[in-house]
């Protein structure tokens, strides 16, 4: 195992591309900034960390509950909540090379001459005044466009939820503390762009807004904070990369009076995976303002009545996905060869198990499709019987497979088979009666990463 972490933003970029995780979006046209396709392996890696969100969310918790709401909503929303007035970047434009750049960013920016420099830097760059800039995608709802017809595509999941509030106190017999949860896309008009999937112009959430009684609303901001980030270890990423930031006054969203973020040390260095707030009741107040109806909760008992106070953990799932692959990468050598290696989670893996008959004659892919069809009723698993065994196990640790079922002459004799990990490299006979039961002990077991010390 390698001392020092090897990876880059390189380095994941051309793995996902080659292995078919994701690619830059449109690139026989030349690609579209900051959009991004998910090929078959980073639609199951997604998935997978998906599914763990609603785990923790729905099933491991009884005061969540689900909810999946329009992209297009009506457009009072977003008077209401403030984003047409304040979700905004002040932007600059420079006159000599025609680009644009974040005002508060220009340290990071580079201009679009050549060699490049940081906007500004030279008597050429010819910078305007800075202006607020709206980040929301407008479109039209109706064949013409005209005043009313405007609508925005959603920049964070969250709205859909407060909008819905008044119909979970009704059906769902849930009183505060309780949440409501949603996995959907988001869209921004982002201006500052690059480094792949850390941000994008649409891209998902995993957003939770528990609403509960004021006096307890620090309590669980606390709560909440520990939840997560004990999510995050549980599924793998190492400790020492992770830490907690506390948003200083200036830096508040217009909605919030306490942020903390989640942050993963990148191959950027450590930013944003997810934003823990405390949103007050300023979303439920400005609804109720704009809307006319009382969103509000009623004690059924006592008729005591309060706007509830919102805790939001909000993470982005593409974050997750580039955390989770960072976290993985590794390379190391085996028998004086190189290898690529996820060390994903057996959970987040992709494929579980790969079923890899040694010979492709003597009977050996028959038998081998007979193991294969029955793993894949219990775990997502792949059957391959092409080129080497070598090279075959090489692709699966590219992928992050945690297992490798490999038939060979002797399972013909004694119905067993070798089963191989990904990371002790450790090869098992084991009887193929018991090859699935085997594979779903291990993939609840506690899983800690190889690329932690110690
Ligand atoms: N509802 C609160 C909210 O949207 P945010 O901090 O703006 O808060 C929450 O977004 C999370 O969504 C971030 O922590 C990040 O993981 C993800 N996210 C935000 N903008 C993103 C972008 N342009 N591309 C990818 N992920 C993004």
């Amino acid at each position: 195992m390698a001392a020092e972490d090897p990876v880059t933003m390189d380095k994941l970029v051309s793995l996902c591309k080659r292995r078919g995780f994701v690619f830059l979006s449109s690139e026989i046209y030349g690609g579209l900034g900051s959009s991004y396709d998910y090929g078959h392996y980073g639609v199951l890696l997604k998935n997978n960390v998906k599914a763990q969100w609603w785990r923790a969310m729905l099933q491991e918790r009884d005061d969540v509950v689900a909810l999946d709401s329009a992209i297009i909503q009506h457009p009072a929303t977003w008077q209401a909540s403030g984003h047409l007035a304040g979700f905004t970047d002040p932007l600059v434009d420079c006159r000599t090379c025609k680009l644009r750049f974040r005002a508060d960013k220009l340290e990071e920016a580079s201009c679009g001459r050549k060699p490049s420099k940081r906007p500004g830097e030279t008597p050429e760059c010819d910078l305007t005044e800075a202006r607020d800039f709206n980040l929301m995608f407008q479109t039209t709802i109706g064949p013409v466009r005209e005043e009313g017809s405007i609508v925005y595509l959603r920049p964070e999941t969250a709205q859909g939820i407060f909008l819905n509030f008044k119909h979970y106190l009704q059906f769902s017999r849930k009183k505060p503390p309780f949440g409501i949860a949603q996995i959907g896309k988001s869209f921004r008009n982002e201006i500052t762009t690059g480094n792949f999937i850390f941000r994008m112009r649409e891209f998902e959430q995993m957003e939770m807004e528990f609403f509960v009684p004021p006096p307890e609303a620090a309590q669980w901001h606390g709560h909440w904070l520990e939840q997560r980030m004990n999510w995050w270890v549980a599924l793998g990423l190492r400790p020492d990369h992770l830490r907690l930031r506390a948003h200083g006054a200036e830096e508040l969203s217009h909605y919030s009076s306490a942020t903390s973020d989640i942050e993963y040390e990148f191959p950027i260095g450590f930013s944003e995976l997810e934003g823990i707030a405390n949103r007050g009741d300023f979303d439920l107040r400005a609804h109720a303002e704009a809307s006319g109806q009382k969103l509000e909760y009623v004690d059924g008992a006592s008729g005591e009545r309060y706007v509830p106070h919102v805790i939001e953990p909000a993470a982005g799932v593409d974050r997750a996905v580039l955390a989770f692959l960072s976290d993985a990468y590794d390379e190391d050598e085996i028998e004086g060869e190189r290898r690529t290696v996820l060390r994903l989670h057996p959970l987040l893996a992709p494929v579980k198990v790969a079923v890899l008959p040694l010979v492709r004659k003597d009977g050996q892919p028959e038998l081998a499709g007979e193991v294969y069809r029955a793993l894949r009723e219990r775990v997502q698993a792949e059957y391959d019987e092409g080129g080497a065994i070598g090279r075959r196990y090489r692709r699966q640790d590219e992928i992050g497979t945690p297992w490798a079922v490999t038939i060979d002459h002797q399972s013909l004799e004694d119905r067993t088979v070798t089963l191989r990990d990904r990371d002790s490299l450790a090869q098992e006979r084991i009887a193929i009666d018991e090859l699935g039961e085997e594979i779903e002990r291990r993939l609840r077991a506690p899983w800690r990463s190889p690329k932690l010390a110690g």
